[in-house]
């Protein structure tokens, strides 16, 4: 179904606007690195993934030392839930931006040291969407999953399958190849051999398909904010942050003053795309590559309301449009420090693209145009 894809797509995307994430040179470690990584790692992590990284000692912490997840989890998808957590679920965010103990540079350190205890080939992923019926999916997940992964997803000995953080940053082929291999030394089975190729991309496909909640929904195109509607809650007040370094704000702090009714104006900077599939509600999509920002600042109040930028990791697309704002001339401009990811994870509420709900029959493929 169309959502997925677009889904999927945004994986992608992510991976591309992150890219001083991902493709920051994984370099080994020395020796004083690997020890203090090594030392972290009891500190923080053994309480719920075991000394020995087996998993499963308390709530269920997945084992971190399968080669299913050391071959195609690092460092994407071991970066997320170690730095921003898996809200809804025991694992917190680490990352001291989100309000955890550890820098960016630690936990990168503590992931590479997991790599380096296992002897893996990185299994490369494609970042295409898994197409599948997601009505046979919803099937074979009641029939096979539901047991370990829980009902609706919630997670039970299997992890939280149905955690909207961790659908909205996992690529569908790294959920693909986990339940076509297993995780070894693991409960979880490698349905490779009892299910079908078609069953494998169904399952696939129906979780995909929970990402915005575990209800079955269909994305509706939604255009941008008129600009009339640029400034939210004209009438009232203007919110009262205390910017760290001048320029930053809190998550916490913009959610307060948005269930305030504050009056501002939120610039959305990531690719349009994303805006599409979920952001802070009334934000004006404003990629930072956009070659109309010049027209689209003289729509923009020049009377000192507070312009608010927010980005996904965390802060270099809003740190860019920030300096053109103010090298425009609008003084008061904040940045938002946690970035969207952050703020999803911390669970902070984001509007997500306009969905109307179907009936399971009506969600098969051929119903969809072709979209990509
Ligand atoms: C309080 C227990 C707890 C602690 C402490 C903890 N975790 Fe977790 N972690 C979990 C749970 C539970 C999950 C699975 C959540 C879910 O259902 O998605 C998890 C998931 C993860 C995942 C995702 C694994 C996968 O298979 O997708 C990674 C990576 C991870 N933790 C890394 C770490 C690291 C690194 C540390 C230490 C810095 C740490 N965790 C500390 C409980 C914990
Ligand atoms: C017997 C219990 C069991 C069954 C049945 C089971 N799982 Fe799992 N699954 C687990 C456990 C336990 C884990 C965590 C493994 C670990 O420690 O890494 C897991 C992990 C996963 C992961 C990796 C998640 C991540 O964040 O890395 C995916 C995806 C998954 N299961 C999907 C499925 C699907 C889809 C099915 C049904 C076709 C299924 N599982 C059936 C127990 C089960």
């Amino acid at each position: 179904m169309r959502k997925h894809r677009i889904a999927v797509r945004v994986s992608g995307l992510l991976a591309l606007l992150c890219s001083s994430i991902t493709l920051a040179q994984a370099v080994a470690l020395t020796d004083k690195e690997s020890a203090a990584a090594a030392a972290d790692y009891q500190k923080y992590c053994a309480l719920c993934h075991g000394d020995d990284r087996q998993g499963h000692v308390n709530d269920h912490a997945p084992s971190l030392r399968s080669k299913s997840l050391l071959s195609t989890g690092y460092r994407w998808h071991l970066w997320f839930p170690t730095a921003y957590g898996r809200h809804g679920t025991p694992m917190a965010g680490f990352f001291e931006e989100v309000g955890g103990p550890m820098t960016k540079d630690e936990i990168f350190n503590v992931l590479a040291w997991l790599k380096e205890q296992v002897d893996v080939e990185k299994v490369e992923l494609s970042r295409d969407p898994v197409i599948g019926d997601t009505s046979l999916g919803a099937q074979v997940y009641a029939r096979e999953c539901a047991e370990c992964h829980g009902a609706n997803g919630e997670g039970v000995t299997g992890t939280a399958l149905g955690n909207a953080a961790m659908l909205s940053l996992t690529m569908d082929s790294f959920l693909r190849y986990a339940i076509q291999n297993g995780r070894d030394g693991t409960e979880m089975p490698a349905f490779a051999e009892k299910l079908s190729a078609n069953e494998i991309d169904a399952v696939t496909a129906f979780l995909r398909s929970r990402a915005s909640g575990w209800a079955l929904e269909k994305p509706v195109y939604r255009s941008p904010p008129a600009k009339e509607d640029y400034i939210l809650n004209p009438a009232a007040q203007a919110p009262e942050f205390e910017l760290k370094d001048g320029l930053y704000v809190m998550s916490a702090d913009l959610d307060k003053a948005l269930r305030d009714g504050r009056r501002m104006v939120l610039l959305d900077t990531r690719v349009m795309a994303l805006w599409q599939m979920a952001n802070i509600e009334g934000s004006v999509p404003l990629p930072y590559y956009y070659d109309g920002v010049d027209k689209l600042f003289d729509d923009l109040p020049t009377d000192g309301t507070l312009i608010v930028t927010y980005c996904e990791c965390p802060r270099a697309a809003a740190e860019s449009v920030n300096r053109k704002l103010r090298a425009r001339g609008f003084a008061n401009t904040a940045v938002l420090w946690e970035g969207i990811q952050g703020w999803i994870s911390l669970g902070y509420p984001v509007s997500r693209g306009e969905t109307v709900a179907v009936a399971v029959e009506d969600v098969q493929l051929s119903d969809e145009p072709s979209d990509h």
